[in-house]
């Protein structure tokens, strides 16, 4: 990638750069505020103007129009003495002014090359308006959906989490950085943040070091190996170190063992927290712990404003340490082009948004995101998905059939309500209003007796009733919004309930940030679609599923939970000693055999859908799982001699459309690993294929498997491959499969 930041050019410049800065002017590019909407706990100042003309501030965020950026460079550019731009960023998430479906629905398209498609587009719109870097991709693994900000990444997964981490990547910085439409990414927030004790956000995490190697790290190695520019420090403690001042993390892995070249920011005011998580007494400390620690940029806490040049002047923090990270935040600005084009081009900026290219984009990425979880018998006994032409009248009820602000999701950038459209407004434009009925039933939190018995009576007026229930996006997804219980908000449940209750075939269309348990539902309705938030294309998206123009093909990348009580629940699990695989779950222990096991008394232990888990219109069968050798040699796999019959597996399984229409396939490849130093998970994602077959068609499908999907953390505290029993399965979830078995000797 030109631009790239390990360019020697890009060093030279830098240098150069460096060699004219006063020490004020220095920490002046390693300080960052928000100007705008606040995005967190209050915004530092206000004063920037100023500051800017002094080269005070390095880099702002929450500007959201090229305007204001540009009023801003300029006193960068013109005023200030180095003449050192301004980088503006923001948090775009899942679009800028398009909104595609939140990250959770994205990743659950399992499709990389799709996902860099929409962080292009992102790219372009925002950089219409100035904005060069982009606070995402969020690639924390969330196990436990009482966290709020799951919503925001890629789920449970490490391998198809690293997938998501590349594609978003790719997508912000384009083939050049310095490309005026690419943006820098932010792979944050580094890290562990997801893990969150009780699914409490901001709460403290404790990680083993083998759980952090194999699972929490990878995502953000893939990212920093795509090239990303910058990564965020986290809010959270890691095994008592708060992660904005952790120099194992960010210095020995990030720096050291990675070879990470661009910016570490801070969280949102996470280096004055250091003061109530209690390492720092006062905010020159927690200055101090921070940058020493490795964090190059102070965002909106103002300790390195006020205290930075002190701790050099005072021998504290050495000069050197803070060239670096001059360095490595200049390094980013040249990367980008800004000196050459500091200015956003506002007569460009309105006809770079909400192009007809990226609204087709946003349905076709809805369409992919769509998990349809449930499609049983409708009457005469077929599936009561995908609806027919000759439906008759629906009636669609619910408090997200017809609201276009939440369509968007959580962090909707400079999304607007009026961009988006509802499925009620697509199914009126597909079937005439006098085909569809509407009620709201209730609100997503509050209702009322008359509005469900206004729903009752819709309902019993249509044919078939389309329910659109969920979670409020803003508010209950997102940054703290942390939930304790995951059913259906205030008089959802009570709706469903008594909707079903009128006899009419129900199709229940979910909008959720996260899992909700609603085991009754699941038994009850006979047709229930994961929509997640689904963006600007939300209605149209979801008609031509629901009509069957399109196949849903999304599957779930997090573990769907019976009861909340199972969290945090996530299929690559370590076993116990007592497993419960082998006794019946659904019944209550009787016996010593079943009661001396690791389970709950009160609650299967299975989750209600498998990580991976998601239907098609059609169905697919799969043939036994067939590998090329029962022997790799782990020496073989070690030297990478992918070739040689012993140094790499090639896993084959025949996969069949056994249904009626064409459809898509997510094909999974898990292994499990065992007799190895340390415990490894009981399957674990090492590659994933998408095949489209036709009626009765079979396709074999492959993979290879080399030294990376056999690599450990041992109990020597190193990645290694060691000798293990393998067991590898094909299949179309984390819980279904046949297994093929072989040995990796010494
Ligand atoms: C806090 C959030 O944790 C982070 O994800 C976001 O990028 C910053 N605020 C800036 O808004």
């Amino acid at each position: 990638m030109r631009g790239s930041l390990a360019d020697p050019d890009l060093n030279a410049k830098a240098e150069a750069l460096l060699g004219k800065m006063t020490l004020d002017e220095k920490v002046g590019q390693l300080v960052q505020y928000s100007s705008g909407q606040p995005t967190g706990p209050g915004t530092g100042r206000t004063d920037y103007e100023d500051m800017i003309a002094k080269g005070e501030i390095g880099a702002l965020f929450n500007i959201t129009n090229a305007h204001a950026s540009n009023a801003f460079q300029r006193i960068a550019v013109d005023k200030s003495r180095l003449h050192i731009p301004i980088l503006f960023g923001l948090d775009v998430i899942h679009g800028f002014r398009t909104e595609f479906p939140v990250p959770l629905a994205l990743a659950s398209t399992w499709d990389p090359a799709l996902v860099e498609k929409t962080a292009r587009v992102a790219a372009r719109e925002a950089s219409a308006t100035g904005i060069r870097w982009a606070f995402s991709p969020m690639v924390d693994i969330a196990r436990d959906a009482r966290w709020g900000r799951m919503i925001e990444g890629a789920g449970e997964d490490p391998f198809l989490g690293s997938a998501m981490a590349v594609a978003y990547v790719r997508g912000y910085q384009g083939m050049r950085l310095d490309a005026p439409d690419s943006i820098a990414a932010c792979a944050k927030h580094y890290v562990g943040y997801g893990a969150a004790e009780g699914g409490r956000d901001y709460a403290a995490t404790e990680i083993s070091e083998p759980t952090l190697r194999q699972i929490y790290l990878p995502p953000f190695h893939s990212a920093v190996k795509a090239g990303t520019a910058s990564i965020m420090s986290a809010f959270n403690t890691l095994n008592g170190i708060p992660t904005s001042a952790n120099a194992f993390t960010l210095k020995k892995v990030l720096r050291e063992e990675w070879g990470f070249q661009g910016i570490v920011d801070s969280d949102w005011t996470s280096l004055v927290e250091l003061i109530p998580h209690g390492i720092a007494n006062d905010g020159a400390t927690a200055a101090r712990r921070a940058f020493l620690a490795g964090v190059d940029m102070d965002m909106v806490s103002s300790l390195y404003h006020d205290h930075l040049a002190h701790l050099v002047q005072t021998g504290q923090v050495p000069e050197i340490t803070i060239d670096e990270a001059v360095r490595h935040v200049l390094r980013v600005k040249f990367a980008l082009g800004l000196f050459e084009h500091p200015y956003a081009d506002e007569s460009k900026e309105s006809a770079a948004m909400l192009r007809p290219e990226y609204i087709q984009l946003a349905r076709d990425a809805a369409e992919r995101s769509f998990v349809l979880l449930k499609n049983s018998a409708g009457p005469g006994a077929t599936p009561l998905l995908p609806l027919s032409k000759s439906v008759g009248k629906i009636a669609v009820i619910g408090p997200l059939a017809n609201d276009p602000a939440n369509m968007l999701g959580s962090w909707t950038g400079q999304g607007r309500p009026e961009d988006a459209t509802t499925l009620q407004a697509s199914l009126v434009s597909r079937l005439g209003k006098e085909n569809v009925l509407f009620a709201r039933g209730t609100g997503i939190s509050e209702g009322s007796d008359q509005e469900i018995g206004e729903a009752v009576a819709t309902a019993q007026k249509g044919d078939l009733v389309i329910l659109a229930l969920g979670e409020h996006a803003s508010e209950m997804t997102g940054e703290a919004a942390s939930r304790t219980k995951l059913g259906l908000p205030g008089r959802q449940q009570e709706l469903l309930e008594k909707i079903v209750a009128t006899g009419k075939p129900v199709v229940l269309v979910l909008f959720s940030g996260r899992p909700l348990t609603l085991p009754w539902a699941f038994e009850h309705v006979p047709a229930v679609l994961a929509a997640w938030f689904p963006g600007v294309q939300a209605g149209p998206a979801l008609v031509r599923v629901l009509f069957g123009e399109s196949n849903p093909t999304g599957k779930l990348v997090v573990s769907w939970p019976r009861s909340v009580g199972q969290e945090p629940l996530y299929y690559n699990a370590l076993n116990t000693g007592r497993p419960a695989n082998k006794v019946d779950l659904s019944r209550p222990p009787a016996d010593t055999e079943s009661k001396f096991v690791s389970r709950y008394i009160d609650e299967q232990s299975s989750p209600q859908f498998p990580f991976g888990y998601g239907l098609s219109y059609t169905s697919f069968s799969y043939s036994p799982t067939q590998i090329s050798t029962k022997e790799l040699k782990a020496s073989a796999l070690r030297t990478g001699l992918r070739d040689s019959k012993q140094g790499s597996l090639t896993v084959t399984a025949p996969v069949t459309n056994s249904g009626q229409r064409a459809g898509e396939e997510l094909v999974q490849l898990y292994i499990r690993l065992t007799g190895t130093s340390v415990a490894q998970p009981v399957r674990a994602l090492k590659g994933f294929q998408r095949i489209t077959l036709g009626p009765g068609e079979t396709k074999n499908v492959t993979f290879t498997l080399g030294p990376d999907a056999f690599t450990i953390w041992s109990d020597q505290n190193q990645f290694a491959i060691e000798a293990a029993h393998v067991t590898v399965w094909v299949s179309p979830d984390s819980a279904q499969g046949s297994p093929a078995e072989l040995e990796i000797v010494p």
